[in-house]
């Protein structure tokens, strides 16, 4: 870029910075201070509001949603997801609270993978033998660079970060992006995207937990739940798929209509056994890599609604069975079993072992790409 430009862009990009942040758009989106990390470099918070109220609070540390407030059927505004008020909180974070995971979110068996016929072993973070959720410094655990984006009816922020070649055993620098935007229609669009200059895997993903009553003391078993999915994938005792695409018909898997979180948790199936409860992904039914809708969940209580909609082939649901009271959340709440759940889309868990699932795998040139759209409305 020549020196020209340089003043330009910086000339253009200010005035748009200060406006979104000082005057007038102030409404739709701020940026505070949040702490300091124990290095001493700074995150930061930022706040979207939109037109109906709906806010999404953000941190650049783990390219985290801090929280989403949404309203009941009433109007009544609560916070749906669990997470920390502080940055010391977020930090020590071990269940991956409303994180950004990567580079490989879900399990890899054995921490290894062959790929171009060289075998890569990855850092192996406390899940037995296999590696989960990017290692033992994910992109959760990292410092993103923030920058406030808008377009016509969404405000957002743009988190990117580059995880240098060999970084928890991944080989290739990989330049990730990960832009959240609110909309006017009260939808939490979520846009991954990176691009590697060696051979590498990738399968970012959003690890919100939701609880639609809005108080995280409820459970989640009387949440009502449909997956747009045929198919599951059957595990083994290390949550690790055995390769088998399972018909969830006449199954406690069996979410093609809304159906209750609770209905059929305690059945007796090997494969709740094996989840303790549901933590299995889901094919999805949509095979056009376009964004389509993936899963809907809705609480009778609050009237609160989601649509979740993707261009990923699976959809990972957890229903929050490792949650055991021990970690204080926001208010010193200590988030108890099954009190919230995860919906997250993504390539199917230990895809790059097997050569069936669809691949996972990104070479220079190319560019990863997803979608999530999280709708929200009452009924
Ligand atoms: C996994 C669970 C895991 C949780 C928190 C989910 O994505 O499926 O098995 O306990 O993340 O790490």
């Amino acid at each position: 870029m020549s020196k020209l430009s340089r003043i330009i862009t910086v000339a253009l990009s200010v005035p748009i910075f200060s406006c979104l942040v000082g005057c007038g758009m102030n409404k739709l989106f701020q940026k505070q201070d949040y702490g300091a990390l124990p290095d001493g470099r700074k995150a930061e918070l930022y706040t979207l509001t939109n037109a109906d109220g709906l806010k999404a609070t953000l941190t650049n540390y783990g390219a985290i949603l801090v929280s989403m407030e949404v309203p009941d059927r009433d109007g009544k505004l609560a916070d749906v997801t669990h997470g920390y008020d502080t940055l010391k909180g977020w930090l020590s974070n071990t269940s991956y609270f409303g994180s950004t995971v990567g580079r490989y979110g879900n399990r890899i068996a054995k921490g290894q993978f062959a790929l171009d016929g060289k075998t890569y072993s990855l850092a192996k973070n406390n899940n037995g033998e296999n590696a989960l959720h990017g290692g033992i410094k994910g992109f959760d655990k990292v410092l993103w660079d923030a920058k406030p984006v808008k377009q016509a009816g969404a405000v957002g922020v743009e988190f990117n970060y580059v995880s240098r070649d060999g970084e928890e055993g991944y080989p290739g620098n990989l330049k990730n992006t990960v832009t959240y935007w609110l909309t006017d229609k009260n939808e939490l669009r979520i846009e991954f995207k990176a691009t590697t200059d060696k051979p590498t895997i990738v399968n970012l993903c959003h690890h919100s937990y939701w609880n639609l009553t809005g108080d995280p003391k409820n459970t989640i078993l009387d949440h009502e739940l449909m997956l747009a999915a045929d198919r599951f994938l059957p595990v083994d005792k290390g949550l690790i798929p055995t390769g088998e695409r399972r018909p969830v018909e006449g199954t406690p898997f069996d979410f093609t209509k809304l159906t209750k979180v609770g209905a059929r948790i305690n059945a007796e199936d090997e494969q709740l056994k094996l989840g303790n409860g549901y933590d299995h992904c889901w094919v999805l039914r949509s095979k056009t890599g376009d964004v389509a809708l993936a899963a809907t969940l809705y609480d009778p209580s609050s009237g609160r609604a989601m649509d979740l909609s993707t261009d990923q082939p699976g959809i990972q649901f957890y229903c929050g069975n490792f949650l055991d009271g021990s970690a204080a959340g926001k208010g010193g709440t200590k988030y108890a079993f099954r009190t919230a759940l995860c919906l997250e889309t993504q390539r199917f868990p230990d895809s790059p072992n097997k050569p069936d699932f669809p691949s996972a795998v990104l070479r220079p040139g190319e560019t990863y790409r997803h979608t999530m759209v999280h709708r929200f409305y009452t009924r």
